[in-house]
């Protein structure tokens, strides 16, 4: 098992994902992940918590390949997972692969595999 060719989880088909929308990806044990797509079908994920105080990013407006915090309207871009100046931070992001319909998470970084 390598980095190149982890164990994918799927997790959703693209279209349960509304464009300019969001999905989170609830695990008992693990992190929350926020699943997004932007206008374009671009898919990205990151941890469903602002690098500020922890607002649910999958609540938030997608515009463009970023999303707006529900909190206090941070904007976080969805490539780097890093809150656009003037504020500071960034979220972890998570690597998606999109095969046909179908979306994947790294199993091994959502820790559903424990290594
Ligand atoms: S918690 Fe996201 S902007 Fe404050």
């Amino acid at each position: 098992m390598t980095e190149n060719n982890p164990p994918w989880i799927r997790i959703c088909k693209l279209e349960d994902i509304p464009r300019l929308g969001a999905r989170r990806v609830d695990q008992p044990q693990g992190p929350q992940i926020a699943l997004f797509r932007t206008q374009d079908d671009q898919v990205y994920a990151v941890l469903d918590a602002c690098p500020h105080k922890g607002g649910p990013l999958s609540q938030g407006i997608v515009f463009g390949h970023a999303v707006a915090c529900p909190l206090h309207n941070w904007t976080i871009e969805l490539e780097d997972g890093c809150a656009r100046a003037p504020d500071k931070g960034c979220v972890k992001k998570f690597q998606v692969k999109k095969e046909g319909e179908h979306l994947y998470l790294n199993a091994l970084e959502i820790n559903v595999i424990e290594t």
